[in-house]
């Protein structure tokens, strides 16, 4: 059945290849992104910018005005900022967490009213494996990420009795528009005191990225997770390594989890 669905961050990798995949099954879908490029799309293009919380308010209002309501939100939109954790200004950190978790937050505050009236809906949050890991000069990332877990399992809790599911995806490596968008602290920028280990570690996340698996694989995943009555909470999506060691970690000792990372991103 055709459902509304809107979509944070569809200008780009893992949004636009939602919105793409799932207007083609015949769904009515709302990408925003806060400059919409004109270019003629499958689906509607809406502008927003989930750091500012009137523009995420006038975006759901759109929607729903045109719709009269929305059975899906996947809160996708965000960004990386690199560095070295003790290198980070407050603006940077402020930065990280604005789009990446209180993003996620208003999108959610914002269609809820709306959900909750009718009793239906579903959340899909996007977090990432470094949503469960801690990774090397990604560590505000992962931060806010790890933020979007912990939020996203108390709502599920809240909003059981209004039949709203909160999906959590934690994708590993895609190839998308992630890698060129990522930005680095004023201090590693210029060459800070971590220098060698963030050089490397740096390398190796961006050619990970680049050959990363095709975003298609996880537009389908959320096609299945729309489509399905009881999803799960959460689906790990990726390369088998990713996967296995997002599911082993919580059995294995936090030194051996800390060495196999520090081994991947060269961290000496
Ligand atoms: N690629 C990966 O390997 C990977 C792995 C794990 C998790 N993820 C997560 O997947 C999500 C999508 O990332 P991606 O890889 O597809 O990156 P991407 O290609 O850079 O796309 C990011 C999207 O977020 C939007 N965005 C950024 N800041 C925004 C803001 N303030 N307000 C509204 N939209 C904003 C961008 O739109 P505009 O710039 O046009 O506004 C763009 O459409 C992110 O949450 C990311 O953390 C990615």
């Amino acid at each position: 059945m055709s459902q509304v669905i809107l979509i944070t961050g569809a200008s780009s990798g893992l949004g636009k290849a939602a919105a793409d995949f799932l207007s083609s099954q015949g769904h009515i879908v709302y990408g925003t992104s806060r400059k919409p490029s004109g270019e003629k799309l499958p689906w509607k293009p809406i502008s927003m910018d989930v750091t500012n919380q009137q523009s995420v308010e006038s975006a759901v209002n759109e929607v729903i005005a045109k719709e009269g309501h929305i059975d899906v939100l996947l809160n996708n939109a965000g960004m990386g900022i690199g560095g070295a954790l003790e290198n980070f200004s407050g603006p940077e950190v402020q930065k990280q967490f604005d789009t990446n978790f209180f993003g996620m937050a208003r999108m959610v505050s914002a269609v809820l009213p709306s959900m909750r009236a009718r009793k239906s809906g579903k959340i899909i949050n996007i977090s990432s494996i470094g949503g469960l890991m801690g990774l090397p000069f990604q560590g505000q990332y992962s931060a806010a990420k790890f933020a979007v877990e912990g939020y996203s399992e108390a709502l599920s809790m809240e909003l059981k009795p209004f039949n709203i599911k909160v999906v959590v995806v934690n994708p590993g490596d895609f190839k998308t528009g992630f890698t060129s968008s990522r930005i680095f602290t004023e201090i590693d920028s210029n060459g800070g005191n971590y220098d060698v280990n963030f050089k490397k570690a740096v390398a190796i996340m961006e050619k990970d990225e680049q050959g990363g698996s095709n975003p298609v694989i996880l537009a389908r995943t959320i096609a299945k997770i729309i489509r399905s009555k009881n999803p799960n909470f959460r689906y790990i999506v990726g390369r088998f390594d990713q996967r296995l060691i997002a599911r082993l970690k919580p059995f294995l000792p936090n030194a051996l989890v800390a060495w196999i990372l520090r081994d991947h991103y060269k961290v000496s």
